[in-house]
């Protein structure tokens, strides 16, 4: 097992990517502190977790809010002893563009999905210092790397999150604390798929997923894959990173001529 005997915080782990992190870390032996604004689907989350055996509890935590998320180390440490991992997964996405977007939705946006991940980061990394180390995985994604129309709040929190993992990773790779992060392309999860699969959403569905090369979206579980190779110590001389788990979505243009005759 890969994470026998670690301690990982994972936030947003009541739904989609979050929760096959949590699932995926569990099974390699680590307990598992789940947190999210969503009780009764972080509840679900650590039912399954024990379901299988393992170790979790459940701790409702909004990461944009300073005070919880003191809350959330505080108990990670008290219940279990220390932080080995943080997994900063909770995001939203609201769109809109420049004109479109609410102000209250750009500062939620934010809030979120960037002053979230910072928050969470301040307060874990005192505690892995005092434990002697630890291993922070942001959740960003291929939006952070390039623009996406009508996603100006979104894309602008996740290119933050790419460069607050580098400075992150800069500041303290000599406290043995290693940073980085995953950028996923369209992954099955609620965000995702409570928007595509409405009544009359079909055509943002066949666009989104002819954006993969591979021509589908992917899984949380591929994802979670991901996350326990950077939560170990399989990748202990990897920092800074951001490792682009997209089917192909920034390879480049994908749609052959004849399928984009075809209208495929
Ligand atoms: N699904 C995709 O295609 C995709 C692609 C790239 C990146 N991402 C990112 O992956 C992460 C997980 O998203 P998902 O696709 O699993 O979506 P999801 O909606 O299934 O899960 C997000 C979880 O975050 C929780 N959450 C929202 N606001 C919160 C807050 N303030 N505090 C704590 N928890 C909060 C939600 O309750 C939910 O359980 C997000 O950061 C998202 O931006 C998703």
């Amino acid at each position: 097992m890969k994470l026998k005997d670690k301690v990982a915080i994972v936030t947003g782990a009541g739904s989609g990517m979050g929760r096959a992190i949590a699932l995926g870390f569990a099974g390699e032996g680590a307990k598992v502190l789940v947190t999210d604004v969503n009780r009764a689907g972080g509840e679900e989350t650590v039912k399954m977790i024990r379901d299988q055996g393992r170790e979790a509890v459940f701790l409702l935590t909004d990461v944009s809010r300073s005070e919880e998320v003191q809350k959330m180390v505080a108990t990670a440490v008290e219940k279990y002893g220390k932080i080995d991992i943080l997994v900063n997964n909770a995001g939203v996405d609201l769109l809109g563009n420049s004109q479109t977007v609410a102000e209250e939705d750009w500062n939620r946006t934010i809030a979120v999905n960037l002053t979230g991940p910072f928050l969470c980061a301040k307060y874990a990394i005192a505690k892995m210092k005092e434990s002697g180390g630890g291993v922070i995985i942001n959740i960003a994604s291929v939006e952070g790397l390039s623009g996406l129309s009508n996603q100006v709040a979104y894309s602008s929190s996740k290119g933050g999150v790419i460069n607050l993992t580098k400075c992150l990773a800069i500041d303290h790779a000599r406290d043995n604390i290693r940073v980085n992060a995953i950028c996923p392309g369209g992954i099955e999860t609620p965000m995702v798929m409570d928007l595509v699969n409405k009544e009359g959403m079909e055509p943002l569905k066949k666009y989104l997923i002819r954006q993969h090369a591979l021509r589908r979206f992917g899984k949380p579980e591929e994802i979670a894959k991901v996350a326990v190779f950077l939560a170990s110590d399989d990748s202990s001389f990897i920092i800074g990173s951001h490792i682009i788990a997209d089917g192909g979505w920034l390879c480049g243009k994908s749609m052959s001529t004849s399928e984009i005759f075809k209208g495929q």
